[in-house]
């Protein structure tokens, strides 16, 4: 196991690139399995999370590697004959994400069974909604031994109105729509970007996909699909963590190739508490303030405040002037890094889904526990912050969701290193 240590100080400064991101390369490569043939995908992060769905492409049968150290950004995916159309529990269990085959393999095999993912950290996360798509689209569900099976002749295209909105829940049921007979209509969708880029891939290889990225997604079903090529978006996720890097260390960074249009909400919290952002050169840049102001923000769906920028912005807040006010709306358990910023000299009381955070003069460096991946970058964010030094344990979590995060930041000035826990 691994630990991160930060010693605080240093003002970060200079140019960053944002790597692609984690959360369109899950469904993208899910989606491999509705065509047969060789898919190639560019800029996808070294993760774990990323090579946990490699692995679970490659016990369903399929090929499905990163190429090696002369093209790391790249991976390949070939589907054949001979797939079986199963998710096993070990698997599943160590990345909930891998439920998004579930979609692809009704639709192209007529049969799956996938491990139901249990609860994690930050919430019990059901896929029911998952599920009432499927159904809605002609798919037989069973539940047994902790497996979902699901079973169609041939998927019917159908109108779902989802309950609530839901990223991966609109993205399985988008693929396994493609290959239905009719046309689909999915209403109550996600509007992420990486919503929007799924469907764009999808359309690449031969679907006939209309309003990916807004609310309501029409597919007209097709006979089959053809394999794709494609380079995966900058991760909005991660360039915003690398920005909050900027604010909370008083310096100056650009992340390149980040996508304004795809993290306005956080831009403009990130304004509001004093920061100079701007869009320069393919990339978005954050100047710290002298002195950084409270504000509130409540974590909503895209393009709301998304949740997975909740904890960095937290970290910001509780070195601000002043007290803020964060709601969280999307998970019912997101809060778990609070108490480990306590132990940094934090201000915080948490009040059901609300955290009441009172700016402190200073945080002081500490050994603490990642619990989450988003709650793990929050914590190397007040590292760089707090006076002396802070050991960030199990950064396992950390991997999953952030290449090489430490080195990033030691580019651009900090003083950080990743030791032997
Ligand atoms: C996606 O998770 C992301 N993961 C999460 O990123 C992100 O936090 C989340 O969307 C919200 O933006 C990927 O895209 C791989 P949801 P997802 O379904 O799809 C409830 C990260 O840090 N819900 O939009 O699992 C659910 O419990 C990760 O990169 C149901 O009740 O999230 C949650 O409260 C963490 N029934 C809310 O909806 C369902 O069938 C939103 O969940 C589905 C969801």
């Amino acid at each position: 196991m691994d630990k991160i240590v930060v010693k605080g100080g240093p003002a970060l400064h200079g140019e960053v690139k944002a790597s692609g991101a984690k959360n369109a390369a899950l469904p993208i490569l899910a989606s491999s399995l509705l065509a047969d043939g060789k898919s190639t995908y560019r800029n996808v992060p070294d993760l774990v999370d990323v090579s946990t769905m490699l692995k679970v492409l490659r016990t369903m049968g399929c090929g499905a590697e990163r190429l090696s150290e002369t093209a790391k950004d790249v991976c390949e995916v070939t589907v054949g004959a001979g797939i079986t159309p199963e998710a096993p529990y070990e698997l599943v269990k160590t990345m909930r994400a891998s439920v998004l085959v579930l979609g692809p393999l009704v639709a192209r095999y007529g049969r799956a069974r996938v491990s139901l993912p249990g609860g994690c950290a930050i919430g019990a996360r059901p896929i029911d909604q998952h599920l009432k798509g499927l159904k809605a689209l002609g798919a037989d569900i069973t539940l047994t031994e902790g497996y979902v099976e699901a079973r169609a002749e041939r998927l019917r295209g159908a109108t779902v109105n989802f309950d609530l909105i839901t990223v991966t829940g609109t993205e399985n049921v988008m693929m396994a729509a493609v290959l239905a007979k009719g046309r689909t209509v999915l209403e109550n969708c996600a509007r992420e970007p990486e919503v929007e880029e799924l469907a764009r891939v999808l359309n690449k290889m031969g679907a006939r996909i209309e309003g990916g990225g807004t609310s309501v997604i029409t597919i007209d079903g097709v006979d089959a699909l053809h394999p794709v090529e494609h380079a995966i978006l900058p991760d909005r996720i991660e360039a915003g963590t690398l920005l909050v890097a900027a604010a909370i260390s008083g310096g100056d960074v650009l992340v390149k190739h980040a996508v304004p249009e795809h993290m306005e909400a956080v831009v403009l919290k990130l304004r509001e508490a004093g920061c100079t952002v701007t869009t320069e050169n393919g990339g978005v840049r954050c100047k710290a303030p002298q002195t950084l102001r409270p504000v509130d923000v409540t974590t909503t769906e895209h393009p709301g405040f998304p949740t997975d920028m909740q904890a960095q912005l937290m970290v910001l807040l509780s070195v601000a002037q002043g007290t803020s006010v964060i709601s969280e709306h999307i998970f019912e358990n997101r809060f778990m890094h609070v108490a480990e910023l306590h132990r940094m000299g934090a201000d915080i009381t948490i009040q059901g889904p609300t955290a009441v955070v009172k700016g402190v003069p200073k945080l002081s460096g500490a050994p603490v526990m990642a619990t989450d991946l988003r709650a793990s970058a929050s914590l190397i964010l007040a590292g760089l912050r707090a006076e002396g030094r802070t050991d960030v344990q199990r950064v396992y979590h950390l991997d999953r969701g952030y290449e090489r995060l430490e080195l990033k930041l030691r580019s651009l000035g900090a003083d950080i290193q990743r030791m032997k826990a």
